[in-house]
């Protein structure tokens, strides 16, 4: 069989994310109407492409005991009841709590990095943690995920329809599969949040792209951050270049205010939303992380209440920085 003929014919075939209506032109340019060209067939192909994502699709696996923080580590107000209290409600940060959470933020993309090395075929995501939980407590700091909530392990691992936080399980990373790390640390009384998304051994083109984008997602959404403009600004930068690849902003996880706090009231949409109107002020913490999907922003959530997967079950990435405004834009906090 000739390899090179197939996947060429399966790559003319495969139709484009947004279809056309019954009776506009074909995506095919034969100029002929939908309804008379590729709709009969993209029905079979969307149908086929369905069974094939069900048939793959990221299944629960056994989660762990939670693990244990030694006695000397500061930690947050909610580690033993899982409820977090309100904060100060201070959204601007003081001078003196600047230089914490730059503290906080460098250890946090530190940890993210190591974890990011340490991704490879054949572990399991619950190894992940075991390392994350060991690094953040190397470091002095509580890692902010457990029991937030009653989250309950130390990072959040989120495999390929997983928008955010899958939980660490036995489940073993499969080559092919991309992962992302959010990674968040309690230390000098602060809190560091930050993600990426790995790949796992060879990973096929197509999500390479995903990747490459939502990255680039969120460093426009972080060039848009300037003080007196308003939050709305961050969101149209993000949605503007994801719309460029046909691609969907998730809209039910927002960026957010964070300090003492993991989350404040501040909330940071990554589309744009008229009604983000807060201004951006200088001394602000929050964080930006886009998470953008293959197809749909649609999103269900696992029975445990804590996974958010696509509707479509398409792939779909993630970046994460926490910044600090400044009187000029402003400062990634989570950055080596
Ligand atoms: N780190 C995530 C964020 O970026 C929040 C995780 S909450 C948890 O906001 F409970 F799932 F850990
Ligand atoms: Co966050
Ligand atoms: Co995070």
């Amino acid at each position: 069989m000739n390899l090179t003929t197939t996947a060429a014919t399966a790559a003319t075939l495969r139709p484009p994310n947004k279809l056309p209506k019954p009776n506009d032109a074909c995506w095919c340019a034969s100029g002929k109407k939908y309804k008379k060209c590729h709709q009969d067939a993209d029905a079979e192909f969307v149908k086929e492409e369905r069974k094939r994502l069900e048939a793959n699709r990221v299944k629960p696996g056994r989660i762990s005991p939670m693990r244990v923080v030694p006695d000397n580590i500061p930690k947050p107000d909610y580690w033993q009841t899982g409820q977090p209290s309100r904060g100060s409600g201070r959204v601007v940060r003081t001078a003196e709590e600047i230089p914490r959470m730059r503290k906080a933020g460098l250890a946090a993309a530190r940890i993210l990095r190591m974890a990011g090395e340490f991704v490879k075929p054949g572990i399991t995501t619950d190894d992940i943690d075991a390392y994350v939980h060991e690094l953040t407590i190397k470091a002095g700091g509580y890692p902010s995920p457990l029991n937030y909530r009653g989250y309950p392990k130390s990072v959040c691992t989120s495999v390929n329809e997983v928008i955010c936080h899958g939980i660490p399980d036995d489940r073993k990373l499969l080559d092919g599969d991309i992962v992302n790390l959010d990674v968040t640390i309690f230390l000098e009384g602060v809190h560091g949040d930050c993600n990426a998304t790995f790949c796992v051994g060879n990973v096929d083109e197509e999500s390479k792209q995903l990747i490459r984008v939502t990255h680039e997602c969120l460093m426009k959404g972080i060039e848009a951050v300037k003080p007196g403009r308003p939050i709305s600004d961050i969101g149209r930068a993000i949605e503007q270049h994801s719309d460029h690849y046909g691609y969907g902003v998730v809209r039910a996880y927002c960026g957010h205010g964070i300090s003492e706090t993991f989350h404040n009231s501040l909330q940071i949409p990554h589309y744009f939303d008229a009604r983000s109107t807060t201004k951006m002020e200088v001394g602000m913490t929050f964080t930006i992380e886009p998470m953008i999907a293959m197809g749909t922003w649609e999103e269900t959530t696992w029975d445990d209440e804590w996974t958010a997967v696509t509707k479509d079950l398409k792939r779909t990435a993630q970046f994460e920085h926490t910044v600090l405004v400044t009187e000029t834009g402003c400062d990634i906090l989570t950055r080596e």
